[in-house]
């Protein structure tokens, strides 16, 4: 049964990871999938997660089961991470919370959820959105359409083309939004455009499904969630999927929590039956780990305090790269204007490179990244910053 199977391509962001590591080319540098690296090129343990870790195994006691949901401590817990206690207090009986594995087995949990309780249901993701969006929901049968979001002239978000393409939606759909740090394009929603955006969502009765996977690591942690308060403070009805990957620094630990809120308690009750239906269908309950380490972290004030201080050192190690980058591609003497790179968030900006340009960069400097030009600025450093200027200026002007 297995001699006509087709092999496929690799993931375009994930292949970039493997063709990285066997390349021999000392100078070789790593822009692609969105992990986070310090000046020396590493992808460090965060020192809360460390301590939390010596804790869990000098007292953790079994490793019997949890539950489909995960363990109920986390799900408080970082539900007050995203949306606030005050508010987290308010909706009450209205929000439920899943630990999921990762943000990824959130987005799927909540796509087969959305399948179960409406098939086919229609989903509206930017244009663009991450490459992984699409086989995620739309795999679970949901039916995807795009909107418009990045002008990739004026390096903007095309607000009012996007505002008319989702005023199309209505009871019923969905509409994918980025929380904070667009992935791939880093412009995000300024406040008054998300107050839009819910007053659409309220006077139409779509509901925002809202991907929130870089919490902390574009203005703050509580600043990065305004969008996601608003909408729950606003509307009946909404979901969200938060990752630890990234600002918990979990990535293979598989951390990450699907939220849905409902117009009340009886619905949501309901909704997160279902939920737990499903995730025991389909891998029964997520791994544990990463979420006791979470758990662990928020719930000890020493250690939130100290994990808050590093993620603040992530967060403004990458906007500092931001502006070294655009001075640093002033200073080879290229014409184009990069300064949008300093107002974008979060780990990822366009070059404005076309394929071959990529290609180029790739095949005849080593320097890896996603076929659209998306770069992870956090790859760049002080040793690699100069031989990334300087390539750039050279497949430009090749
Ligand atoms: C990325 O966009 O590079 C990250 O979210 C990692 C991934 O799984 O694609």
């Amino acid at each position: 049964m297995f001699e006509a199977i087709k092999s496929l391509p690799s993931d375009p962001i994930l292949g970039l990871m493997a063709a990285y590591r066997v390349d021999n080319n000392p100078r070789k540098i790593d822009l692609g999938v969105g992990v986070y690296k310090d000046e020396q090129g590493r992808t460090p343990v965060m020192r809360a997660v460390k301590q939390a870790e010596t804790r869990l195994l000098k007292n953790q006691d079994t490793k019997t089961y949890v539950a489909p949901a995960g363990q109920d401590n986390f799900n408080r817990l970082i539900a007050g991470l995203i949306f606030g206690e005050p508010l987290v207090n308010s909706l009450g009986g209205r929000r439920v919370t899943f630990q999921t594995p990762g943000g990824c087995g959130g987005l799927r949990l909540g796509a087969e959820f959305l399948q179960k309780v409406k098939p086919g249901a229609k989903i509206m993701v930017s244009d663009p959105t991450w490459a992984n969006h699409i086989p995620l929901l739309g795999e679970a049968g949901l039916e995807i359409s795009k909107y418009p979001y990045y002008d990739y002239t004026n390096h903007a978000i095309r607000f009012d083309a996007m505002m008319d393409s989702i005023s199309k939606a209505g009871a019923g759909d969905l509409v994918l939004l980025h929380g904070c740090c667009h992935n791939p394009c880093g412009a995000d929603l300024d406040q008054s455009q998300w107050q839009e955006v819910t007053a659409l969502a309220q006077k139409n009765g779509f509901t925002p499904f809202i991907d929130l996977a870089y919490q902390g690591l574009g203005d703050g942690i509580a600043e990065d969630c305004f969008g996601v308060r608003l909408m729950a403070e606003t509307l009946p009805e909404l979901i969200v999927v938060s990752s630890c990957s990234k600002n918990f620094g979990l990535y293979r630990e598989r951390t990450g929590a699907l939220t849905v809120i409902s117009a009340n308690a009886g619905s949501t009750n309901a909704a997160g039956s279902q939920i737990a239906s499903i995730a025991r269908s389909i891998y029964s309950m997520p791994p544990d780990h990463g979420a006791a380490v979470v758990s662990e972290i928020l719930g000890d004030k020493a250690l939130n305090a100290d994990w808050e201080v590093e993620l603040a050192e992530v967060r403004n190690r990458i906007n500092g790269l931001r502006t070294e980058l655009v001075d640093a591609l002033k200073a080879k003497g290229i014409d184009q204007d990069f300064s949008f790179i300093q107002r974008e968030k979060g780990m990822f900006s366009f070059l404005g490179l076309n394929v071959e340009q990529v290609h180029s960069l790739i095949n005849d400097y080593s320097i890896y990244l996603v076929e659209s030009s998306r770069i992870n600025i956090a790859g760049i450093n002080s040793s690699n910053l100069d031989y990334l200027a300087d390539s750039i200026k050279k497949v430009l002007t090749a």
